[in-house]
């Protein structure tokens, strides 16, 4: 048995207030909306209660679906590396960068290196899909996370990215494991509004039905959600973890983390998902839904 706990956009409060040049160009657009909108939205308080809530819980491995900041200022790189050091060792936590972590483009050594070690794959490889083996899982990290234009938040795989996916997908297939993908971006069919969506999404969703995986989680939305993708061997889940910062106000939902436990082995993988969420009321974080997601038997109804 595989326990896997999953969180997503973090969205750590600024801290410090910027400095008006670091403000120039589209940042100064995602600044106004964290003044009039966001700020009110992912509080690091209701952050503080769903981690203390998680910590409470035994799991093997945690994946972070990106998100971690707001801006791409350095400032909030730096807050963000302290965070996931308090958070845990790079070993016991995988994660894939967000929009938001690459809102502009930073130099590597100010910015997204800082969080490295949570990227890295087993063979140390600094490089996107990444694979790591834990117990029976294999972790496959994806970046779909890329500098846009103000207003855009679209992310992209890439042919390479994809066709190394393809190729993981197959060799940790032939070996029994457990694929759990993650990227921020929702893949299809999960809707997602033409700014925002994953734009290489079909040919994503083309990969997954000829290699196979188990489970795909993602982010971005800020939604719980679950959907499915076609497999080789029957229906893919995929699902969606709404922020982990939110405050749950403006009809959002509120921050949540999922936990999954995986046993079988082969394409014979039994999923089930537990969803714990924030109740803006109380404060407290409570076990609000489970739900199976595989069952433990292939397309053919074989154990
Ligand atoms: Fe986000």
């Amino acid at each position: 048995m595989f326990t896997l706990a999953h969180i997503s956009d973090i969205h750590l409060q600024l801290g410090e207030r910027p400095r008006l040049r670091e403000l120039l160009g589209k940042r100064i657009t995602g600044f106004a909306n964290i003044a009039l909108i966001r700020g009110a939205r992912h509080q690091d308080e209701s952050l503080h209660r769903l981690i203390a809530a998680l910590g409470a819980r035994s799991f093997d491995h945690l994946a972070v679906t990106g998100d971690l900041i707001n801006l791409a200022l350095a400032g909030e790189y730096r807050r963000a590396a302290k965070w996931l050091a308090g958070l845990g060792s790079p070993r016991d936590i995988s994660m894939v960068p967000g929009n938001h972590d690459v809102y502009v483009a930073c130099p590597p050594h100010l910015g997204p290196d800082l969080w490295a070690r949570y990227m890295l794959g087993d063979d140390g490889k600094k490089a996107f899909p990444y694979l790591r083996r834990r117990g029976s899982a294999a972790i496959i990290g994806l970046s779909s996370a890329l500098p846009r234009a103000p207003f855009l938040a679209t992310g992209r795989l890439g042919a390479a990215q994809l066709a190394r996916l393809g190729a993981l997908l197959d060799e940790t297939g032939l070996e029994g494991l457990c694929r759990i993908v993650l990227l921020h971006h929702p893949p299809l069919p999960v809707p997602t509004p033409r700014a925002r969506r994953l734009v290489d999404a079909p040919a994503l969703a083309r990969v997954l039905a000829r290699a196979g995986a188990e489970l795909v989680l993602h982010g971005h939305n800020h939604q719980d959600s679950l959907c499915f993708t076609p497999g080789p061997n029957g229906p893919i889940p995929v699902v969606g973890v709404p922020s982990a910062s939110s405050t749950g106000t403006d009809g959002h939902a509120p921050a949540q983390f999922n936990l999954y436990t995986l046993t079988g082995k082969g394409i014979g993988w039994r999923i089930a998902m537990a969803a714990h969420r924030l109740d803006p009321g109380s404060g407290r974080v409570e076990h609000v839904h489970e739900k199976l997601l595989r069952t433990g038997q292939d397309a053919s109804g074989r154990a």
